[in-house]
């Protein structure tokens, strides 16, 4: 099988870029074709047209003492740490990124908030190596190595994973393949047996139960006719099966009614590990009274300007950004 074009499929195929790609094909496409998977899908065939995402970030990474305590006396693991980071639009070169700095150990939860255009969505897509966008300079840290060095895919193999703002819909593709194609990408890259069908659906099933979805969603094609909220249900249920070392939930709550939204945190809450991190962008407080961050970052103009503890969205719930200023 060929697995390592499939993985391809779980991480670049959740870029918009495959939904308005054109069905031709141009010396800037990859094509990628997905293999029958048990009973549930014949092959289709995605182009890629996108450039891959350069990153023209010194090369000269200098990596930091994951384990050391810093400043704070804080002794646990980094997974990522990113340092002056900027980055541009890739077709038109505006700057978006203009210096971003964070730094996240195992075990904590970060929250990102910030005024709409502020860069907060650009910021996680740059992370995860989304086309959209060009790294011009500084560095990211990911468990110890340069980040930037690497393909969106490894990103998502070393345990990187993003939940998107508004996530795409995979025509062709059912939930429950694409699940499949992921998870067994990840098995190899492990170097563990890859799953059968029906072994990757006792995987899954306990998770649906997490996420409270139900299993008519698997032999769906991923987001095709999903409501918004069921949308972020099924983020949940992708990190929930993947599972992922630093997860960036970039608004997970927005467009999930009150009930929902408890099932969502609860269930990341019930993915949190002393080994991972989360790094949740919002705009409401109100997520935050259910998945606890450590810290809370402002975002303003590409850069973040302020760092404190949740006490800080408090204020922001309260009396909007001119409070934070
Ligand atoms: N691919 C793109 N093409 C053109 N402009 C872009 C692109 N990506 C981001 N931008 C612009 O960059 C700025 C930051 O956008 P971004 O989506 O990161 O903001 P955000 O902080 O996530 O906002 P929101 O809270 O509304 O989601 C905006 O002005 C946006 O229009
Ligand atoms: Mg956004």
């Amino acid at each position: 099988m060929a697995t390592s074009l499939q993985f391809q499929i779980t991480s670049t195929a959740r870029f918009s870029s495959f939904k308005t790609a054109p069905s031709n094909s141009t010396s800037n496409s990859r094509s990628i074709t997905i293999p029958s998977i048990g009973r549930l899908t014949s092959s289709c065939c995605i182009n890629y047209h996108r450039q891959p995402l350069t990153a023209k970030a010194s090369l000269s990474v200098e990596l930091p003492t994951t384990s050391a305590k810093d400043i704070d006396g804080d002794s646990s693991k980094i997974l990522l740490e990113v340092k002056d980071l900027t980055a541009v639009i890739a077709e038109t070169k505006q700057q978006i990124l203009k210096g971003v700095n964070l730094v996240m150990r195992e075990g904590e939860v970060h929250a990102v908030m910030g005024k709409n255009g502020s860069g907060k969505s650009t910021f996680s897509k740059v992370l995860v190596g989304h086309p959209d966008y060009e790294v011009t300079g500084g560095t990211v840290i990911f468990k110890g190595e340069n980040l930037l060095d690497m393909s969106p895919e490894e990103r998502s193999l070393a345990g990187l994973f993003m939940s998107f703002q508004s996530p795409v819909e995979i025509p062709g593709v059912s939930n429950i393949d694409f699940l499949h194609m992921a998870y067994n990408a990840r098995q190899q890259k492990l170097g563990r047996p890859e799953l059968d069908p029906l072994q990757i659906y006792q995987i899954i099933s306990p998770k649906l139960e997490l996420v409270k979805m139900d299993s008519s969603f698997l032999n769906r094609n991923v987001n095709e006719g999903f409501s918004g909220g069921e949308r972020k249900r099924n983020e949940i249920l992708q990190l929930a099966v993947l599972g992922a070392e630093v997860a960036i939930l970039d608004e997970i709550d927005s467009g999930l009614d009150v009930d929902a939204l408890q099932d969502v945190a609860q269930a990341v809450n019930g993915l949190l590990t002393a080994q991972n991190s989360v790094l949740m962008v919002t705009h409401y407080q109100r997520l935050l009274d259910y998945i606890k961050p450590k810290y809370v970052h402002i975002m303003e103009d590409g850069r973040i300007i302020k760092t404190g503890d949740v006490s800080i969205a408090k204020l922001l719930d309260k009396e909007g950004y001119k409070a934070i200023a």
